[in-house]
């Protein structure tokens, strides 16, 4: 059964605006019917949610995109195109993973910032000797 644009935001929570705007990217497809209304395809709502999911992650639009390109467009994803899918991305996610945990255990100690604020700094970043690698927090992620 084909859905209304207004469907598909009811049920993935999108703004029409957003789905429209997904569409200009390209991530999601939908065609014209005989009253020139747009209609997508029922799958469009498994894209829709994982690309919301994805950007939640800090996942660029661009890199969804890259991640789409690998899945059909003339026909229903099936789960082995999901799969290939997530190949694709288990090593963009397990690096966000990384840095997420990373955030999680180094932002109680010296991150490099330059600050000089805490105890630890001196220890980790005496006088501030880390602006010599330029700028940014320099001990925050590996
Ligand atoms: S936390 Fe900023 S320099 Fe140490």
């Amino acid at each position: 059964m084909a859905l209304s644009v207004g469907q598909v935001a009811k049920r993935s929570g999108v703004a029409v605006s957003a789905l429209h705007f997904y569409e200009q990217k390209g991530l999601i497809h939908s065609w014209r019917n005989a009253g020139n209304q747009r209609r997508f395809k029922r799958d469009v709502l498994r894209r829709v949610s994982i690309i919301k999911a994805a950007q939640k992650l800090g996942i660029s639009l661009e890199q969804i995109k890259q991640a789409f390109a690998s899945l059909p467009d003339e026909r229903t994803p099936t789960k082995d195109d999901w799969s290939l899918l997530s190949a694709y991305w288990h090593q963009l996610l397990d690096q966000r993973i990384k840095q997420l945990t990373q955030l999680r255990d180094n932002v109680s100690s010296c991150i490099g910032c330059g600050c000089l604020s805490l105890t630890a700094c001196p220890l980790y970043n005496e006088e501030d000797k880390l602006a010599d690698l330029g700028e940014g927090s320099h001990l925050l992620f590996d």
